[in-house]
């Protein structure tokens, strides 16, 4: 396993590229299911959630072709296997998303049930309920979530919760469901807008997407598209914060600022200053953080996704601040990690409060999970001395190559491939 080295205290300067939406691309390449033409998507990250997803859709039978500069085609006309096995579930949750597809284009599908995750229970109850409402008949066979329908019917589905894959799931099955289906109390997401802005390319009539009411009104059959992955906010909010708790000068290049409005006004407030344009936002920090409080919210409010990573710019700040995590019940692992590096920080349930340090000092620590890796690289590039990151096979999952990006903007970070440790 693969490790980062990292010695703190260098400002960073320059300009770096935002790479393509892991979570916008995942749903997408899952919608390649959904006609027999050929899908090509464009600023697709190359990253290990997508290797899996073009797995799982190749063991499927569904011909996948990636182009070095991040072009994708996908296939899905001789599709053999109506599958997705626990190997690949289990090492990425989204997998579920092939149900909705596979079900509304092929009458049938057999998906592994996830189990447990790092993060929290998640459930996938309301993917079941709202297909069962959709008329699909669901058991839970030997693990696995079994479908079938012969074609399923429009109904007005409302989840007890927001849920991102949900909504994406029903989504994609009721644009070939037979008439009308109202999706209430969908994700905002603009990785859901940017799947429906796919499939209204692909010949679906969808409406209301961006809001919590979708209509859709079912067709019998979809095309061949060609469509771009909107850029990673996520990534993006990521690097604003290094640059917020290392200090310095950065600017990011191919980024949708209109989709971070909760990040970037909770980064001003901690003393960065913030230049955006359509595509690109300057980020200027010259002080040492100011707290910020912040409950995670699904969009538009502030992302669940940014938490560990604003945690740590907290973790240095002139003061304390009081986070509330209301999404998932078990996302403060990167905590205790974060005190090894010689953060204040008490949880109370949902709660953290984050006492701010002057410094922080460098400790080897272990990714527990994807945004938890990027809170620990945060930290790292202020804390003083050596950080040494393990497991970073999370960070891999959902960040493009970030210690080349980092070292880009002038870190002194380095992987160092498990051959090389003795
Ligand atoms: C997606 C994102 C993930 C992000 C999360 C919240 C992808 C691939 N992943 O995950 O990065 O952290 O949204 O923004 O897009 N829930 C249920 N039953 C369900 C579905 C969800 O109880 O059937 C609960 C979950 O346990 C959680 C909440 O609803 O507490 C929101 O989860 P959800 O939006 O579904 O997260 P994901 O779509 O898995």
């Amino acid at each position: 396993m693969d490790i980062l080295r990292i010695t703190g205290g260098s400002r960073l300067h320059g300009e770096i590229s935002i790479s393509g939406a892991k979570n916008a691309a995942l749903p997408i390449l899952c919608a390649g299911l959904l006609t027999a033409d050929t899908v090509t998507l464009t600023n697709v990250p190359e990253l290990n959630d997508i290797a899996t997803t073009l797995k799982l859709l190749g063991q499927m039978g569904v011909r996948c072709t990636r182009e070095t500069d991040g072009t994708v085609h996908i296939t899905a006309n001789d599709v053999s296997t109506l599958e997705a096995p626990y190997e690949l579930v289990k090492t990425m949750r989204a997998s579920i998303l092939v149900l909705g597809p596979l079900l509304a284009r092929f009458g049938q599908a057999r998906v592994s049930l996830p189990g447990g995750c790092a993060i929290g229970q998640r459930p996938v109850d309301q993917h079941i309920h709202g297909l069962a409402a959709l008329g699909a008949d669901i058991s839970i066979e030997h693990g696995f979530v079994v479908a079938r329908a012969q074609r399923l019917k429009g109904a007005v589905i409302r989840t007890d919760m927001v849920t991102v894959t949900g909504t994406e799931n029903l989504l994609m099955a009721a644009v070939l469901a037979e008439g009308q289906t109202i999706l209430e109390n969908a994700a905002r997401e603009p990785e859901v807008v940017d799947l429906a802005e796919l499939l209204i390319k692909m010949g679906a009539q969808i409406q209301g997407h961006g809001t919590d009411r979708i209509v859709i009104e079912g067709v019998k059959s979809l095309h061949g598209a060609t469509h771009r992955v909107i850029p990673d906010r996520i990534e993006a909010g990521s690097f604003l914060c290094a640059v917020g708790a290392a200090g310095g000068d950065i600017t990011l290049r191919k980024v949708a600022p209109d989709t971070m409005g909760a990040t970037l006004s909770k980064l001003q407030e901690a003393g960065l200053t913030l230049t955006c344009g359509p595509d690109w936002i300057r980020a200027s920090m010259t002080q040492r953080p100011k707290p910020v409080d912040f409950r995670t919210h699904e969009y538009p409010g502030f992302a669940t996704d940014m938490q560990a990573q604003l945690m740590a710019l907290n973790a240095l700040a002139d003061g304390t601040s009081v986070i509330a995590e209301t999404i998932f019940e078990n996302r403060y692992m990167h905590v205790q990690e974060l005190l090894r590096l010689g953060a204040r920080i008490d949880i109370d349930g949902h709660t953290a409060v984050v006492r701010g340090v002057t410094k922080l000092s460098g400790a080897t620590v272990m990714a527990t999970d994807l945004r938890a890796s990027a809170s620990l690289v945060i930290a790292g590039l202020a804390a003083e001395g050596q950080t040494i990151v393990e497991r970073i096979y999370h960070l891999d999952r959902g960040y493009e190559r970030m210690e080349h990006k980092l070292r880009q903007l002038g870190a002194n970070i380095e992987r160092i491939s498990s051959k090389d440790l003795s």
